[in-house]
């Protein structure tokens, strides 16, 4: 069997690092108002990172994939595949992915596109990666999740404002005799669309609707907290695996309850889950790949170890990748 294999990972957090106390000082300057013991304890989020005016989902995208090439071992010439994940795209069109290449200097012509599956995106990215390598399409693939939520939040909106953080991160697969990829499983519900959306657009030359994110965190806690364990679960039925084979679950990180309820479906402890959430904030589609640079850097997730990565994100969109690194 033809695998697609992680060679290699990186990631990128803008320089702007605000705590919980950074942020509440600014929104007490709007006369909104919110404390670090309120945001730790309903989301484990202590701090988070912003990117600068100037600088776009490609910019922090960059960053993160010139760490993951490097970190693979290959000129960016030899890739041929880049998908990104964001919902927080450069422009309309075209794709932050074909700004990306450009950035990258890659002039090969390989295909770039975009996936937008807000939280889902890095583990939908990855999937339709997979099977561009399985199928022969693509032998090495630059998948990248990057973010730049921090230009739809809604400061006056204490509920949804303290809980996201710009970043990008980046891993390279390869097409490979070796198991990778083990199964992946996709799913979303489109009836679920006002629980979380950004419901503005661009009509006309003006922005039409609401440009900033509305979301029912409740009604997003419970659907999330139902979903994922059924989609981690049939990953490990189409790989043959159970709870016990898994060494890390990396699962989207947005809030550190909706972790915990997870790990302990899956009967794993705290230990054998990556937890970027404190430091990060929720990154949407950057996040996974985020987590999961740092398990792999601080040495936690070593080769040959087997990895349940989880998303989960408005649309109402979820799915899961098990995989050996
Ligand atoms: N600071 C202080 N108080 C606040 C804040 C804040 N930042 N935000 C809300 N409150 C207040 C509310 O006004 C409310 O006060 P009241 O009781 O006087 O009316 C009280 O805190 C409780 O508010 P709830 O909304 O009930 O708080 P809850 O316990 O549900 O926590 C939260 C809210 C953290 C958003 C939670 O629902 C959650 O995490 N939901 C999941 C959200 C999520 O994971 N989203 C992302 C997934 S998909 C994606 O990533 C795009």
């Amino acid at each position: 069997r033809r695998y697609a294999r992680i060679i290699g990972t990186g990631s990128y957090l803008p320089p702007r690092r605000l705590t919980n106390n950074d942020l509440a000082a600014e929104l007490a300057q709007r006369g909104i108002e919110t404390s670090d013991e309120w945001i730790v304890e309903r989301t484990g989020i202590r701090a988070r990172h912003f990117a600068e005016p100037d600088v776009a989902s490609s910019d922090l995208a960059l960053q993160a994939s010139r760490k993951a090439i490097e970190a693979a071992g290959i000129n960016a010439q030899d890739i041929d595949l880049i998908i990104v994940a964001t919902s927080t795209p450069d422009m309309v069109f075209p794709s932050t992915a074909a700004i990306l290449q450009h950035k990258l200097g890659i002039a090969n012509g390989c295909p770039a596109f975009d996936v937008q599956a807000v939280c889902s995106g890095f583990v939908y990215a990855l999937s339709v990666a997979d099977s561009m390598i399985q199928t022969g399409v693509a032998k090495r693939a630059l998948v990248v999740g990057s973010e730049v939520f921090s230009r739809i939040l809604d400061f006056n909106d204490r509920t949804t404002c303290v809980l996201f953080g710009d970043g990008a991160g980046a891993v390279v697969l390869e097409a490979s005799e070796t198991p990778g990829i083990l199964a992946t499983e996709l799913h979303a519900d489109g009836s679920h669309v006002g629980i979380l959306c950004v419901p503005g657009n661009v009509s006309g030359g003006n922005v039409l609707g609401d440009p900033l994110l509305k979301m029912d965190g409740q009604a997003v806690f419970k659907l999330a907290v139902g979903v994922l364990d059924k989609a981690a679960r049939a990953t490990l039925e189409k790989a043959g695996l159970t709870d016990a084979d898994i060494d890390w679950l990396i699962p989207h990180q947005a809030n550190i309850r909706i972790m915990q309820s997870t790990a302990r479906k899956l009967k794993l402890s705290m230990d054998k889950v990556v937890v970027t959430v404190d430091q990060h904030g929720n990154t949407s589609a950057a996040s996974i790949p985020l987590a999961l640079d740092h398990g792999v850097r601080s040495g936690q997730v070593k080769p040959g170890q087997t990895v349940l990565l989880e998303g989960v994100g408005g649309g109402f969109t979820w799915g899961a990748v098990l995989l050996k690194m």
